[in-house]
């Protein structure tokens, strides 16, 4: 089903501010096996991993594993799924055009320009993504607006025009306190790399400790301009009607 502008702007009206596990189950009971978390495994990821569950224990949850994850994040993985009784659906990129990308413009191109960044995430997230979108009409993420200047104007409801999914944020408007109040009380397992200066976690390359006060995504892309620094999963072709 598409939405129209319209549409969307009279979901956002609905269901903004309410608690994000009434709005999820909401979602879960219209979409069923259609729906799924598109999960990183970060703090938000994990709570909404923990909401969802709770909601329907066959909930889907899905992960792109690039390859270049930090080993905890693939500790953590394992321990979700042992703590949970689950497998998260794991989508890894494809081997022959990894094959063509490496051998071609090396292991580690992300550092030599902003194109060759695009690609590496091109080949690593997006295109595992389009196929993870394949058995979806909606999908569940944890973005936050405080993350960052890129995620200033998104919203708990969008049309993702680019793939025509229903794209839903549920902790949109909540801060990061509120995120690491509801992992303590549920005791959500959680990536250990948070404990040691890394707020926002992606692959082991792209990203490095922060300060204490730094931005909380400074520790990504690190050496990019702020306003570059998304790798192309939550790009502006979505429509919020805001
Ligand atoms: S990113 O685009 O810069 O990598 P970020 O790490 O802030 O995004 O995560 C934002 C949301 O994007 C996550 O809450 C999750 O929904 C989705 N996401 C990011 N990376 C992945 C991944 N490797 N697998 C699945 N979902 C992801
Ligand atoms: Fe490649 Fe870095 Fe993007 Fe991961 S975040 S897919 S290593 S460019």
């Amino acid at each position: 089903m598409k939405y129209t502008p319209e549409d969307i702007e009279k979901l956002n009206q609905q269901w903004d501010k309410v608690e994000p596990e009434t709005m999820l189950r909401h979602f879960m009971e219209i979409y069923g096996d259609r729906i799924a978390l598109s999960s990183s495994l970060s703090a938000e990821d994990q709570a909404l991993t923990d909401m969802m569950l709770g909601i329907n224990p066959q909930a889907r949850i899905f992960s792109l594993d690039t390859g270049r994850l930090f080993p905890e994040t693939y500790a953590l993985l394992d321990k979700t799924n042992l703590h949970y009784g689950i497998k998260i659906e794991v989508f890894c990129p494809q081997t022959e055009a990894l094959q063509e990308m490496v051998n071609t413009q090396g292991i580690n191109l992300f550092y030599e320009s902003i194109e060759k960044r695009h690609l590496c995430c091109q080949v690593r997230k997006l295109e595992p993504l389009s196929r993870a979108f394949r058995t979806l009409d909606a999908w569940v993420c944890g973005l936050r607006r405080g993350q960052s200047v890129t995620r200033n104007d998104m919203r708990r409801v969008e049309w993702d025009e680019r793939h025509g999914l229903l794209k839903i944020n549920p902790l949109i408007d909540w801060s990061e306190e509120q995120v690491w109040a509801y992992v303590r009380e549920h005791r959500v397992p959680y990536n250990k790399l948070h404990d040691q200066g890394f707020p926002s976690i992606g692959c082991q390359p792209c990203t490095r400790a922060v300060k204490p006060g730094e931005d909380i995504r400074s520790g990504r892309w690190w050496w990019e301009d702020p306003q570059h620094r998304e790798c192309g999963l939550h790009i502006k072709e979505n429509y919020n009607s805001k």
